[in-house]
């Protein structure tokens, strides 16, 4: 038989119809090597910026690949601008008033329309600039897949019915990650992302004061943590007061797990994974074992970066519109 029957031009032609007919794209390493070789190092380069002149940035924007990738897979669609006739995601529930650093998104992607325009995603730049927040603050650093396109819409309703709650118990966050194919121990060590960064009062005051409307606080906090957190949050105040998520917020490390252990996790949905059963023996094997935090977590941010809506895309020009229709460039010598 022709065993080399198919002709190169004519296999790629048959990959990009796949392609297009399932609306995935193949995510790959080093995916702009040829296209735009300074993509990865462009992107270290402005974060690096952006974290000297504010530390918690890195954090906020390592936050965004886990809003964007939840609601219809890693597309960018968390960065669309909402419009007259499109509710986007950053006005949901979870995003309100509490996701922040869009601007480094925007800078990182003014540097790379400048170097290679139309090339890179902004869906590469979340997953490309998370990991980058995690090196930079002494985490792990890994190779990133990529090759995503950057959504046509957004959903503020798909986001609220999805992102989960910082009240959430651990019953409830495994079913969660579960549906995207994330074991518990993804959970756990992507939980372990909270070892940066920062949240408000406003997402603590209910176990501070109200568990479960007991009208008591969650009894799983140490007594000690519980004097400081409600100076920090007393009843009534305001709820943008910033707490740090960890006792060492700028360094990407296992304090976290510790932390949970000694009862001193700041959020519910923190704390619930050391009190729960199923998700302890993670949080206890990550507190003592800085390393296996690491690798868990570098398989987890892979996992959840894979996750793709299978919906037909673009490359924006600007991380917050879709582009527009394409001008019709007019041919005079084919009008005559
Ligand atoms: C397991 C379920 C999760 C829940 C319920 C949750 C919830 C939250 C909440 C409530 C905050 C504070 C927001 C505020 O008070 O304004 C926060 C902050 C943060 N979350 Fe999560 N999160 C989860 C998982 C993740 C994952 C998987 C990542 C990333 C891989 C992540 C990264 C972050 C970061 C870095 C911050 C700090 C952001 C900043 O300082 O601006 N979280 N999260
Ligand atoms: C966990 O939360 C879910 C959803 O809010 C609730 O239905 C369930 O009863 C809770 N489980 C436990 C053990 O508290
Ligand atoms: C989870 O894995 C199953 C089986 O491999 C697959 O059919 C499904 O599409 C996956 N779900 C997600 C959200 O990736
Ligand atoms: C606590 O929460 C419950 C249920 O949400 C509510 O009925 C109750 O009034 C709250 N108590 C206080 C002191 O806010
Ligand atoms: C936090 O600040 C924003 C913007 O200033 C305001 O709209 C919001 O109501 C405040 N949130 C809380 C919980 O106090």
């Amino acid at each position: 038989m022709k065993s080399k029957a198919m002709s190169i031009p004519l296999l790629l032609f048959v990959l990009i119809v796949i392609q297009m007919t399932m609306g995935e794209a193949q995510l790959c390493p080093g995916y702009y090597s040829t296209t735009c070789p300074k993509a990865e190092s462009t992107v270290r380069e402005v974060m690096r910026k952006a974290m000297i002149r504010e530390i918690r940035s890195i954090a906020s924007v390592m936050r965004l690949q886990f809003h964007d990738c939840f609601v219809n897979g890693c597309d960018g669609s968390l960065l669309l601008d909402d419009t007259p006739t499109m509710l986007g995601e950053k006005l949901a529930l979870s995003n309100i008033n509490s996701l922040r650093s869009f601007e480094v998104v925007d800078e990182i992607k003014v540097a790379l329309e400048k170097i290679c325009p139309g090339v890179v995603s902004c869906a590469d730049i979340v997953i490309m600039a998370a990991r980058d927040a995690v090196a930079l603050s002494g985490g792990p650093d890994w190779e990133v897949r990529l090759g995503r396109k950057d959504s046509l819409y957004a959903s503020q309703e798909d986001s609220d019915n999805i992102m989960p709650s910082p009240r959430a118990n651990a019953t409830s966050l495994i079913d969660l990650f579960s549906k995207f194919n994330l074991s518990t121990e993804d959970l756990v060590a992507l939980s372990g992302s909270h070892s940066i960064g920062k949240g408000r009062c406003f997402s603590i005051v209910f176990r501070l004061y109200n568990q479960s409307g007991s009208g008591k606080p969650d009894r799983a906090i140490d007594p000690y943590f519980r004097e400081k957190l409600d100076n920090l949050c007393p009843l009534g105040g305001d709820g943008n007061v910033t707490g740090n998520l960890d006792a060492t917020p700028t360094y990407f490390d296992n304090r976290y797990f510790k932390d949970l252990v000694a009862g001193r996790g700041f959020l519910n949905s923190d704390e619930t994974l050391y009190t729960n059963e199923e998700t302890r023996k993670w949080v206890v094997k990550f507190s003592e074992d800085q390393a296996a935090f690491f690798d868990a977590f570098v398989k987890g941010m892979v996992k959840m970066g894979d996750l793709q809506s299978g919906r037909p895309g673009e490359v924006r020009k600007n991380c917050r519109v879709v582009n527009g229709p394409k001008k019709r460039v007019s041919v005079p010598w084919l009008a005559l």
